[in-house]
């Protein structure tokens, strides 16, 4: 039976766990072949044999050379890039006075530049076919901000900024923009998080829930964005958990 992805490549940032390893999968099942990258190499390589093949990408996205040799390599082997899924990111949160700004750099080096890297390398490259799709992984801190998120609030802002930029830059040469805003999902994200107390929060406010996201019904929302008809633009989707206020 044909699939709704059948003929389409996509390469996934991030994919060694959490979000991007779910988009992986699920844009496998419905068809796609599959470009995956981050740093772990062997979580990527297991990802590979679970999808039943994947051109497998070891690359730090926050280094310039390598954000654009992940994206030359996937074009080189696979042929194309219809969608680009930026997914790569780090979430380190805590107050602002006493911050180690290492941290700061670290998370626009890889939530911000990586994605605007990636995305340059990929455009030229999706234009000579005359379509593309980038998703970029922003959150619901790409809307509002909490106290102790301030810079990361402030890399995912630049996110949704650079998505809209780029939305109005290339509507009109077939390249689709969709920035996937999740809340909370059970991943790996909130374990780098390096200030104690903030650490203690973020994990008692996720045990405290019922129901958080699981990385699977972020792939849901990714999947259905890139198999809309072509004249359809799904350009934001906000999804928390139902029990998630802010
Ligand atoms: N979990 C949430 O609640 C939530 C909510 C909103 C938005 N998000 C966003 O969702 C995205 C995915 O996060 P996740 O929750 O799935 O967390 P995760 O499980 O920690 O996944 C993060 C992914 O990014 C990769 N990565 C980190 N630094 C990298 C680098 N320098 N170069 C290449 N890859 C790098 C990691 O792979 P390696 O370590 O192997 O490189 C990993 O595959 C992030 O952009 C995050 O901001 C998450």
């Amino acid at each position: 039976m044909a699939s709704l992805l059948d003929g389409k490549v996509a390469l996934v940032t991030g994919a060694s766990s959490g979000i991007g390893e779910a988009t992986a999968l699920a844009l496998a099942r419905n068809g796609a072949k599959l470009a995956i990258a981050a740093r772990r190499k062997d979580r990527l390589e297991a990802l590979a044999a679970k999808i039943g093949g994947a051109c497998v990408i070891q690359a730090d996205v926050a280094v310039e050379e390598q954000a654009r040799a992940m994206v030359r390599r996937a074009h080189e082997a696979l042929g194309r890039i219809d969608i680009l899924v930026n997914n790569a990111g780090v979430m380190l949160l805590g107050p602002i006075d006493g911050a180690d700004t290492n941290e700061w750099r670290r998370m626009f080096d890889i939530n911000v530049l990586g994605l605007m890297i990636a995305t340059h390398a990929a455009l030229p490259i999706m234009k000579a076919r005359g379509s593309g799709h980038v998703v970029n992984i922003s959150s619901v801190a790409g809307r509002f901000t909490s106290a102790v998120g301030a810079a990361y609030s402030a890399t995912k802002f630049a996110v949704e900024a650079f998505s809209e930029g780029l939305r109005k830059q290339e509507s009109k040469n077939g390249i689709r923009v969709t920035a996937i805003e999740p809340g909370a999902v059970v991943t790996e994200l909130q374990l780098h998080t390096t200030h104690a107390a903030t650490r203690q929060m973020i994990d008692d406010w996720i045990a405290g829930m019922k129901g958080p996201l699981q990385g699977e019904d972020i792939a849901a929302a990714i999947v259905y964005a890139v198999t809309q008809p072509a004249h359809v633009n799904v350009n934001q989707i906000l999804i928390r958990p139902s029990e998630q206020e802010n």
